[in-house]
């Protein structure tokens, strides 16, 4: 029987009887690459075929003895917090960034952290930078006299010839998984089926000599990570490092993890030596906050297992346009638009006719229901040109009846408040019985919206039914 060749689409998968430049099911360029077709016929494996072959495949409990993956400790702690407690030996790890965000400097730092508690532990691959260029990093960081093993090297075979070994170091960064090449491929180094070719055999080394890969990713216009979306499936973990360019404040979120948990954040702050930890998010969010002005209300979140104080500021001015604008930074713009109906609907607030700008300030994103509270007590303020009572904080999930609910760990939230000097907070009242803290934090329970709305036009009288816990 003869087999014909077939072209298989690299980022979708679809396979196609002859080449061709553009995949007709996905649209993507240059993805198509011809295979060896399968030895059987559709159906073949089960059909047809001689019974056995196969070996039984042993199915057992889901209770069972494991052995936890043990960790490998970067010393870095808001890098070890984010990946769930260290790097785990086979797993593969991708950080996606915006350019000049810091990727390189941040996984130098990590390779030079590692390879100093067990020297030479770490490679650091690098096929976006020279060598000389990579050290001149280094000596700006302090870090020349680090163990790291450094490389210039772009080619696959290259790399798995010098790590395909016993004695392969134990962590091995990639910068960047769009300069590496597999030279079976006649496509560039950065297309979509030389980035998945590659990524594939250094996971499967990764795998076999059960070191961890770090590979950087490349982050396209619309911020995805570029190159097929089966990157991110073929790895374990997906890091994403953000920031605004005019901060000096960068994140470090997990977007996916198969080794612990997707919402914690990392906190770094970029200085002239490198990024350095930071281990109390709130007050640095909230350093250049400007005393008692109307349109900002400080919003007590939680990322992660951590909780993080950030301040919203509201602008609502006369617009000019038809339409009025809506401009959000660092929150949901859908989210917004219901808090501003909720506004009119049920409180009679009108915003029609005049454009609203929202802004986290700081560079961070929050993706917390919660912040629905802070944000209209922000909107109510800039609207009303009432300041929010300065040391207060506020946070609660708003319904679209206006009614306020309550949210996880307001004990933390509170807690965290009253450490950084708050003394007030609206927050939901609490379902059943509430519980008693030793915050010292007045508490403005806020059942409806417009409590909130009473609260903030009328803040003595309605202080008088606050009570402290
Ligand atoms: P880099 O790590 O090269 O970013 P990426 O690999 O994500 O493209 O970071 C480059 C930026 O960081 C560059 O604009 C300069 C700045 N930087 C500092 O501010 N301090 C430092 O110590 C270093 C090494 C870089
Ligand atoms: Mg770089």
């Amino acid at each position: 029987m003869k087999h014909h060749a077939v072209f298989v689409c690299q980022a979708c998968g679809a396979a196609h009887a002859k080449w061709a430049g553009r995949c007709e099911s996905c649209g993507e360029w240059n993805a198509i690459v011809e295979e060896a077709p399968s030895s059987n016929a559709p159906g073949g494996l089960s059909a047809g075929r001689s019974r056995g072959g196969g070996r039984k495949v042993d199915f057992v409990t889901l209770a069972g003895e494991s052995a936890q993956a043990p960790r490998r400790v970067s010393g870095i702690a808001e890098l070890d917090r984010v990946l769930g407690g260290g790097l785990v030996p086979g797993a593969a790890v991708l950080i996606g960034g915006d350019p000049g965000i810091g990727k390189s400097t941040l996984l130098l730092q990590a390779a030079a952290a590692l390879s100093t508690k067990v020297p030479g532990t770490c490679a650091y691959i690098s096929g976006e930078e020279a060598i000389d260029q990579v050290r001149l990093r280094a000596a700006r960081l302090g870090l020349e006299a680090a163990p790291v093993s450094l490389a210039a090297a772009t080619s696959v075979r290259d790399l798995i010839a010098s790590l395909d070994r016993p004695d392969a170091p134990g962590t091995v960064v990639i910068d960047s998984i769009q300069t590496m090449y597999v030279d079976t491929l006649d496509s560039a180094p950065g297309t979509v089926a030389q980035v998945r070719a590659s990524a594939q055999e250094l996971i499967r080394l990764a795998k076999q000599r059960g070191f961890s890969l770090l590979l950087v990713g490349h982050v396209t216009k619309e911020g995805m990570i570029a190159g097929p979306k089966v990157l991110e499936h073929m790895v374990d973990t997906v890091l994403t490092f953000e920031g605004e360019r005019g901060h000096q404040f960068r994140i470090l979120r997990a977007t996916k993890n198969r080794f612990g948990p997707t919402d914690e954040i990392g906190v770094f702050e970029m200085t002239d030596s490198g990024l350095t930890e930071v281990a109390n998010p709130s007050a640095l969010f909230l350093a250049e906050r400007s005393g008692e002005v109307a349109g900002a209300a400080v919003f007590a979140g939680i990322e992660g297992t951590r909780p993080v104080l950030v301040e919203i500021q509201a602008l609502v001015a006369p617009s000019a346009l038809g339409t009025p604008r809506r401009a959000v930074v660092g929150w949901d713009s859908g989210r917004l638009a219901m808090v501003i109906a909720v506004l009119e609907a049920r409180c009679g607030l009108v915003l029609a006719g005049r454009d609203v700008y929202l802004n986290v300030a700081g560079g961070l994103r929050i993706g917390e229901p919660a912040a629905d509270l802070a944000v209209a007590a922000a909107l109510v303020s800039a609207a009303s040109d009432r300041p929010v009572p300065a040391q207060s904080v506020v946070f609660g999930e708003i319904g679209l009846s206006g009614e306020v609910r309550a949210v996880s760990q307001s004990d933390a939230r509170l807690k965290e408040a009253a450490k950084l000097g708050f003394t007030q907070a609206f927050l939901p009242s609490p379902r059943g019985k509430a519980q008693r803290s030793s915050s010292g934090i007045e508490r403005r329970d806020i059942g409806h919206l417009q409590d909130l709305l009473a609260a903030l036009a009328d803040p003595v009288r309605s202080s008088r039914a606050a009570e402290v816990i």
